[in-house]
């Protein structure tokens, strides 16, 4: 089988990675990929917001799977001219993909289908928004309706952050994505990200992950895209999984196939949980980066099958085979970010890293120059273990880390901490 994956971050390489594995796989492109990509794949240059020049390209390299990482393409509609020019492929329709592109979309979606999540509101104008946050008080949460590179959400402690937020977002910000703000009641609880794929009407979980979104230890600071996730998510307990199962996503499912947008694709599922009961705090319409580094390295080959399965609508003959395992991930990034951060530091150590089905340097912001491997985005590498317990498959990420040389590059340190005490 040819297969394409559409993406080039640590999710994309682990995704590579894991499809690597299953002697199904005969070629293997990424577009665009990165330098350590290019290491296991093949990479092509190309424009994967372009829905007819990714056509264009699987119809010249006889492609036969698509696997589509991020949620750009998807919000473009890329897997709808993939599927209409005949390509199988992994990942929801346009249409479908509004979970994740739209808040309100998505709150609407879980009214309709009882599925528990925040009290909420929406406005295009300051004044009505204004009043309405008087009304219910801090804290508070409020959010660009549309993408924002997850920029988009601000949780305001007081009153008066909060009405920032509304300036901003619906001053222009965000552009079109801030147009309409999403106003919420804050949750409290602890925050765990559930993963299932579905095919339309079958739902099969692949498993738990959290994950750690600020910069600094302790959980500090500002907001990244992510600095290290582990799996399972020990909050999740299966009573609580099996309830977000049962009061959250097929409900959901259901609610999509009555409005004629069957979803197809991985369901993120991201949860607060608070007195053994969860509530819905957003959905994706992808893998979770890094979770997806965390998951591909307790699913393996496997991982192909089920892509597969979901996308030829055969989920309900799926079969997870579980290892009673444990994975990390480590995120190394370039000192600053998420602020300003350096581009160009020269990455030394990468060649002698052991790499096995249990342990592996994916990169995620990485470009090859001259042999010379160089840090070229926020977050670069994603040192990633598994083991029987999470402290060995936290010491075996760790011990990747610490045999990289790159003077410029940071990492916390404390990744898995509230599993691990
Ligand atoms: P989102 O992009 O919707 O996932 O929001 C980003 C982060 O903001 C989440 O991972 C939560 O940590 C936080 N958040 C979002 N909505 C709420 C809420 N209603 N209550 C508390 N925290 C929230
Ligand atoms: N790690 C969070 C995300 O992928 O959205």
């Amino acid at each position: 089988m040819n297969i394409l994956i559409l993406g080039s971050g640590g999710r994309e390489h682990s995704l590579a990675w894991a499809v690597l594995q299953n002697p199904k796989c005969d070629r293997l492109i990424v577009a665009p990929g990165n330098a350590g990509i290019a290491a296991i794949a093949d990479c092509a240059s190309l424009n994967i917001n372009d829905g007819a020049a990714v056509v264009e390209f699987a119809e010249a390299e006889a492609i036969d799977f698509v696997i589509v990482g991020p949620e750009a393409p998807l919000a473009a509609g890329v897997a709808d001219d993939l599927r209409a020019a005949g390509f199988t492929t992994f990942g929801p329709s346009k249409a479908a993909a509004e979970l994740e592109a739209s808040k309100r979309f998505t709150k609407e979606v879980c009214d309709a289908a009882g599925a528990p999540t925040a009290a909420w509101a929406r406005f295009t104008e300051v004044t009505p928004a204004k009043e309405y946050l008087r009304k219910v008080g801090a804290p508070i949460v409020v959010k660009a309706d549309g993408l924002a590179a997850g920029k988009g959400v601000v949780v305001a402690m007081d009153l008066a952050e909060a009405e920032t937020a509304v300036d901003d977002m619906l001053g222009g910000a965000f552009g079109d994505a801030g147009a309409e703000v999403v106003i919420e009641e804050f949750m409290d609880g602890e925050e765990a990200s559930y993963f299932v794929l579905c095919d339309g009407l079958d739902a099969l979980p692949i498993g738990t992950a959290q994950d750690h979104k600020r910069i600094g230890e302790g959980d500090t600071g500002p907001n990244t895209g992510g600095m290290g996730a582990y799996s399972p998510a020990p909050v999740l307990t299966e009573a609580i999984a099996a309830r977000a199962m049962d009061e959250i996503v097929r409900p959901t499912l259901a609610e999509m196939v009555k409005r004629g947008t069957l979803y197809q694709g991985v369901l993120y599922v991201g949860l607060m949980i608070k007195d053994g009961a969860p509530r819905l705090v957003e959905y994706n319409v992808r893998f979770g980066d890094p979770e997806c580094q965390v998951l591909m390295m307790r699913l393996g080959a496997q991982a192909l099958d089920l892509l597969q399965a979901t996308a030829e609508g055969r989920l309900s003959e799926a079969r997870v085979n579980w290892a009673d395992d444990h994975a990390m991930t480590v995120v190394m990034a370039a000192s600053g970010y998420p602020g300003a951060y350096q581009k160009g530091s020269q990455i030394n150590g990468l060649g002698n890293l052991s790499a096995s089905s249990a342990q592996m340097m994916f990169h995620a912001g990485t470009a090859e120059n001259d042999t010379v491997i160089i840090a070229v985005g926020g977050r670069v590498l994603n040192a990633t273990a598994r083991g029987a317990t999470l402290q060995e498959a936290r010491d075996a990420a760790y011990a990747l880390i610490d045999r990289v040389d790159w003077p410029e590059g940071m990492c916390r340190r404390d990744i898995g901490w509230r599993a691990l005490k």
